[in-house]
């Protein structure tokens, strides 16, 4: 836990708005730091702290590189699909929409978010490693595709879909035996994950769906989330592959292929450059194409299914400082949000990094523990960053915030979750309302 000196040297003169923050992060001219046209500040003031805000034009350029690196790279169609887990709500569901996105949802809850959205049929899919009942009369009531975890679940789904007015389109998630190199928590394609079907079992499921006339037209898999190196997505499109050869000897041709998501961000300084989303795109399509070519298979419709690289670096939480104190070995800054709002670096050490919103020009005076105002000692937000000596009342922001803070966040102390709010051309769109303690006794029974 021993602050990086060179680390502490280099943020000495003034904190730098670096590519972990927003596309359209700046300082004014009086150094305060604006976003999407506007001033945190006057946010904070505005909309209460701890508060959280998208950057429409960080957004929509994230969409725009996938969309124009897949028309680059793969010569057939594709799609886009945005992994609603990674936080969904109905302006998200509408910008989605602007840029013609396909929606994970996983379960009736995400299902009904993109329904009130505005999402079309075609344009919603449904994961889920443990579907409900609920969650599959939704996903026919609603979907477009249907990607099935296992057997069980598709003899379910077979006997919904018989008397179904619709009836989506069915995809196979497959377990390649393959995990991308991300932490253990993350990972889905290894042999032993709970997710997806094993070679043997999707030929099963596939047999299964020709014998009782069900519309099963693509295969899936996800390796896991947050990785850098492409390289495991070969391995696994090699089963999909020689799977999808396999049944077309019996008649079957696969009309999609979803290599799942999980294409990493850097949170921290320490990890720029971000991952190029060009990168990704372009390994899994020249193998998709390669893969096919040797097996003299057509090319199917290739669907990318991105979360976190396309909300992590639109989305900041602001903070404000509520305590500073000084231990043995540490300088503490308290501020008033943490693991309710971003389990992350309590669930897998993610780190991050941070900037006070105004006078970003005093210098460093050493590393600072930020931590929130929880009942955990777990709940730090961020180890060791340098700092200026920020008062009492100070805002701090904390980029790269995005993607699985508000989806995972809790009601932890009774903690009531933040305002979001949407930013676009210098204009600020409440999203999401805060919690008040009204919404904190809406379920409670009074005895
Ligand atoms: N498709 C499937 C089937 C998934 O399970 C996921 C993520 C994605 C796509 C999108 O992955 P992304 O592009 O966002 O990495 N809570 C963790 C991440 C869990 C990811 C779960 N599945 C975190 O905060 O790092």
């Amino acid at each position: 836990m021993s602050a990086d000196s060179s680390a502490v040297r280099r943020r000495m003169e003034l904190l730098p708005i670096t590519a972990v923050y927003q596309a359209s992060a700046e300082r004014s001219a009086a150094l305060e730091l604006v976003i999407g046209g506007c001033r945190v500040q006057a946010l904070a003031e505005q909309f209460g702290t701890p508060l959280y805000c998208f950057d429409a034009a960080t957004l929509d350029a994230a969409a725009n590189q996938y969309r124009a690196a897949l028309s680059r790279w793969y010569p057939a169609a594709s799609a886009v699909t945005y992994a609603g887990k990674a936080y969904l709500s109905r302006a998200i569901v509408r910008w989605a929409q602007r840029h013609d996105l396909w929606l994970d949802c996983t379960g009736a809850g995400e299902i009904g978010i993109a329904v009130a959205g505005g999402a079309p049929r075609e344009r919603i899919l449904v994961h889920g490693v443990n579907k409900s009942d609920e969650d599959l009369d939704a996903a026919v009531m609603y979907a477009g595709v249907i990607v099935v975890d296992n057997l069980m679940e598709l003899q379910r789904l077979a006997l919904r879909l018989r008397s179904a007015q619709n009836r989506p389109s069915l995809w196979l998630r497959l377990r390649p035996g393959v995990a991308v190199d991300t932490h253990v928590y993350r990972q889905t394609g290894q042999e032993d994950s709970k997710f997806g079907m094993s070679p043997q079992e999707v030929l099963q499921a596939a047999h299964f769906c020709q014998e009782h006339g069900l519309p099963l037209n693509g295969l899936h898999f996800h390796q896991g989330s947050q990785f850098r190196d492409p390289a495991p997505i070969g391995l696994a499109l090699h089963v999909a592959l020689d799977l999808a050869a396999e049944l077309s000897a019996s008649g079957w041709q696969m009309e999609a292929l979803s290599p799942g998501g999980g294409w990493g961000v850097a949170y921290h300084e320490d990890e720029l450059p971000h991952p190029e989303i060009e990168t990704y795109v372009r390994f899994v399509s020249q193998a998709v194409v390669e893969g096919c070519r040797q097996r003299n298979l057509p090319l199917p419709s290739l669907h990318l299914e991105p979360g976190r690289s396309l909300m992590a670096r639109a989305g900041v939480a602001v903070y404000r400082v509520g305590a500073v104190k000084q231990t043995a070995l540490r300088r503490w800054l308290f501020i008033d949000g943490g693991m309710a709002d971003n389990p992350r670096p309590a669930l897998y050490r993610a780190r991050y990094s941070a900037l006070p919103v105004t006078n970003p020009e005093r210098p460093c005076i050493g590393p600072a523990w930020i931590a929130g105002p929880y009942c955990e000692s777990g709940d730090v937000l961020i180890e060791a960053l340098p700092m200026p000596d920020l008062a009492v009342g100070e805002l701090l922001v904390v980029p790269m915030s995005g993607a699985y803070h508000l989806a995972m966040q809790s009601n932890y102390n009774g903690a009531r979750r933040p305002a979001v709010i949407w930013l676009e051309r210098g204009e600020a769109i409440l999203i999401q309302r805060r919690e008040t303690l009204v919404d904190l006794l809406a379920r409670d029974v009074d005895l």
